[in-house]
């Protein structure tokens, strides 16, 4: 059974004036999420993906279609029954909500002494969370006196003192620097992994798709356009919004005035073979054409590391003479998929 459940939700939003359309900020929407897996969902401003969270912990409640959450349609709970699904349920943010006027400590304290825990009992979980997330020192510290990839890291201590067994993260990086987006990544890593914490995680950042989850789902205009395995996703994007969002971080094959320009740079013949990892390397492609005896040089493109797989483009400028040239691109394209696109096309 699935551990987050969404069949044919839709969630639409009274119009904004007099006159106007109704908001369909979810549209026939179903997905599910598998109890210790990370899932991205990846897509624009305004293609849903925050509704779709807020449906998630019942802080919005759908126009159609049922939730459930380890098998109970939450949409039917009452109000006791709500606080223990949100006890459940951690969340984190962009801006990451904290309290300025609360230390670190009482932060993190927060959610419970809302749900009335001893003191002792508080006491003792929020040293342990702090030690978890690297801010031991920082207890007495009030939030502005922290970097911002401290505050998240504050955040998710929050989020997981309750002990949920879901973490929701809408755009929890969006607000660091490539260095601490990487940081608060690792940290949200180890919550899945060491954990064993779902999560669900919503970006505009495709490379905080390929760092930390294992399926994506691609949402555009409130509807679901794509979706699978990281890895599948990433090297073979169907529609053109995922195609848009994987060429942000997985270089594409060059063509019309990039390839142009390559050519004036470049003598020869330029083609581009793809890898995918499994059976071929760099390696291969290289040593079939050094054994036809021609030159050649990367000029273009590179390999990815999707989840410990490899993926990527390298575009080659090849030189020597023509039926060498030939023989050797035959030969290394026995071992990856080839492309030559025709400069005047
Ligand atoms: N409470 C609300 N009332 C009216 N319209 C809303 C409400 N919440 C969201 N919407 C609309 O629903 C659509 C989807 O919004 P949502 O916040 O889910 O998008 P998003 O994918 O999270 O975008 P972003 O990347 O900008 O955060 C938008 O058109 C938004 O204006
Ligand atoms: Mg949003």
């Amino acid at each position: 059974m699935s551990l987050i459940r969404l069949d044919g939700v839709t969630k639409t939003f009274a119009p904004p004036s007099k006159g106007e359309n109704a908001v369909v900020a979810v549209d026939d929407v179903s997905l599910s999420v598998e109890s210790g897996e990370v899932c991205g969902i990846v897509g624009y401003s305004g293609a849903g993906k925050s509704t779709v969270l807020r449906l998630v912990n019942a802080l919005e409640i759908p126009s159609s279609g049922t939730i459930e959450i380890d098998g109970t349609d939450i949409t039917r709970l009452g109000e006791r029954e709500l606080r223990r699904l949100r006890g459940d349920i951690g969340m984190i943010f962009q801006q990451f909500n904290l309290f300025d006027s609360r230390t670190v400590a009482k932060n993190v304290a927060y959610p419970l002494e809302v749900a009335r825990r001893p003191r002792a009992e508080i006491a003792a979980r929020v040293d342990e969370l702090l030690r978890f997330v690297g801010l031991a020192d920082k207890a007495r510290s009030f939030p502005e006196q922290l970097s911002g990839g401290q505050k998240q890291r504050v955040g998710i201590a929050r989020a997981l003192a309750t002990s949920p067994r879901i973490l929701l993260a809408d755009e929890a990086t969006s607000a660091l620097d490539p260095d601490t987006t990487q940081e608060v990544l690792t940290l949200l890593q180890r919550v899945n992994r060491e954990l064993g914490i779902t999560i669900l995680v919503i970006t505009h950042e495709m490379d905080v798709i390929r760092t930390l989850a294992d399926r994506v789902i691609v949402m555009e205009n409130g509807r679901i356009i794509e979706s699978g395995k990281v890895f599948d996703v990433l090297s073979g994007p169907q529609q053109p919004a995922t195609k848009r969002f994987v060429a942000s971080i997985i270089e594409d094959v060059p063509g019309g005035d990039q390839l142009r320009a390559l050519h004036a740079r470049h003598p020869g013949r330029i083609v581009t073979f793809t890898i995918r990892d499994g059976d071929v390397t760099q390696g291969d492609v290289f040593a079939a054409l050094s054994s036809h005896g021609v030159r050649f040089e990367l000029i273009h493109g590179g390999i990815n590391d999707i989840r410990g797989r490899v993926f990527g483009h390298l575009t080659l400028a090849l030189t020597g003479e023509g039926e060498a040239v030939q023989r050797a691109i035959d030969a290394a394209s026995a071992f990856a998929p080839l492309i030559e696109e025709d400069v005047h096309g």
